[in-house]
């Protein structure tokens, strides 16, 4: 994650995500059952509208099964979110993550001749993984809405609203720029959103958006134009609308932090259970691994003294060096391959408390030690069970600080028996924070995925809201 600090430029262009492996055959959108290769000019193009209007309800003997569930997907006009994405290679800031736009922000899948061993390391269908880039979410949620199963045209029978807006890609391409030219288009939306009729029924409070960047790129307390991000969150509009990130401030009470999506996009419950199996069974060589990088420039990073212990510690930590050139660390299968084989995977703050890599350790099956409780506990409260002891290990960060721990004795002191119990909890966690291919049907879709889990805690929210209203 990007910090922000006036030096932020060159930092983050030191760390851009290093290309993936070119994986240039990839049918564009073919993965969606829905739709026929020939549809896919329109599929770019059809409004959220449209997309309404081609779904079909589900009503069983008379009852409405979508009762009390019902979205209805704000037609923005284009300029707040397919234009930023048709005009991903003119922005400097954005070039570096176009390449993962495809197939509807998944990214380029993951092919079986991309590695000798892919198969080995993912699944034997490994048509469900791909190179998705963190910061996709926004991209990857809005194709997900278009699926969900209780749209409706009719925003007065609707308990929430979406708004499908990419305000990651806004604040990205505009990095650095003057205060003005940042805060734009998210001040455009608000006057946008207050001028529609469905405004008028809760003053936004049935709005949702989500953003596929951490919530502090929009929190920009003054108007310098060294300061952090755009405003957005800080506009009035946005005091009633839920907002959902894959990393908030823990003190907002409309802000809610959702998983960061991992390389495995399932398309059925077999999947997800074979899978799990796999996960379950593989035999792991190290106790534990770290795979990140070095912070030098932060003084209160821990990711040094972690990496000393990791490389003293005689081959039971595995470290994957992010800082090399080897690309190792932006290879799925690579970090796949390393968590799959480690009991514990360690997950210190970067630039920011939260970690992709978290969640990427946890579709391994590997047990997240953290080391603040900032980087999940207080963050992903709709998705990991309350006590956290049942799937992770706590180590404070000051403790590791000051040389006080040896993060090897302190895993190798845990039990077997506590070891197969919190692996089986992290087991459990899996299909809750994978974001699932849109448009599986029958007994084969998956309930309960991270969109699912967002969406029925944002109705909830508004159920709530009004209850409070009407009493
Ligand atoms: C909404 O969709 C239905 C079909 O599902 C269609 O008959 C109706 O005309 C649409 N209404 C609007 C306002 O678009
Ligand atoms: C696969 O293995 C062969 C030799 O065993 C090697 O030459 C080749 O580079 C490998 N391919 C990849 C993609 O790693
Ligand atoms: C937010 O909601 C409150 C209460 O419903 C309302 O008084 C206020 O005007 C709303 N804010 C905006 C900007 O509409």
């Amino acid at each position: 994650m990007e910090k922000f600090n006036p030096k932020m430029k060159k930092i983050v262009k030191k760390r851009a995500p290093k290309p993936l492996i070119e994986i240039l055959p990839t049918p564009l959108f073919s993965m969606l059952l829905l739709l026929h290769i020939n549809q896919i000019a329109t599929y770019l193009f059809l409004s959220d509208k449209d997309y309404a209007n081609i779904t079909v309800n589900d009503k069983q003997g008379g009852t409405d099964t979508c009762a009390g569930r019902y979205v209805y997907i704000h037609s923005l006009p284009s300029r707040f979110n397919d234009d930023l994405i048709k005009n991903c290679e003119a922005y400097i800031e954005l070039r570096n993550k176009c390449k993962y736009l495809v197939n509807s922000g998944f990214g380029p899948r993951i092919l079986e001749g991309d590695h000798n061993h892919t198969t080995r390391v993912l699944t034997t269908e490994t048509g469900s993984w791909y190179s998705t880039n963190q910061f996709m979410l926004e991209v990857i949620f809005r194709e997900k809405m278009r699926h969900y199963e209780c749209l409706t045209n009719d925003s007065s029978l609707s308990s929430a609203v979406f708004v499908p807006f990419y305000a990651g890609f806004d604040v990205r391409r505009f990095w650095g720029y003057n205060v003005k030219l940042r805060d734009e288009l998210s001040e455009d939306l608000a006057q946008w959103l207050r001028e529609r009729p469905e405004w008028k029924k809760m003053y936004g409070r049935d709005h949702f958006f989500v953003t596929g960047r951490v919530g502090r790129d929009f929190r920009r307390v003054t108007d310098q134009d060294l300061d952090w991000g755009n405003k957005l969150m800080r506009l009035p509009e946005f005091e009633n609308i839920t907002m959902l990130s894959i990393e908030t401030n823990s003190w907002s009470n409309n802000e809610f932090a959702v998983p960061y999506p991992t390389y495995f996009h399932p398309k059925s419950r077999t999947e997800v259970k074979r899978w799990q199996r796999q996960v379950k069974m593989t035999r792991r060589r190290h106790l534990f691994s770290f795979a990140g990088a070095n912070r030098p420039e932060i003084r209160e990073s821990i990711r040094g003294e972690i990496i000393i212990q990791c490389l003293a510690s005689q081959g039971r930590c595995k470290f994957l060096d992010c800082d090399t050139s080897s690309k190792d660390c932006s290879d799925p299968v690579k970090v796949m391959e390393v968590f799959q084989d480690s009991v514990f995977c360690l997950q210190p703050p970067g630039d920011t408390p939260t970690r992709r890599s978290t969640f990427d350790s946890i579709l391994a099956g590997c047990i997240p030690v953290l080391f603040s409780p900032d980087s999940v506990y207080n963050q992903y409260r709709w998705y990991f069970p309350k006590d956290h002891t049942k799937y992770s290990v706590y180590i404070s960060e000051k403790d590791v600080k000051i040389g006080k721990v040896s993060i090897e004795n302190m895993l190798a002191g845990i039990s077997e028996e506590m070891i197969l119990k919190m692996r089986s909890e992290v087991e459990k966690i899996i299909p809750k924070i994978i974001y699932t291919k849109p448009g599986a049907v029958g007994l084969e879709k998956i309930q309960g995925d991270a969109f699912e889990i967002a969406v029925a805690r944002v109705l909830k929210r508004v159920q709530d809201a009004m209850d409070l209203t009407t009493t």
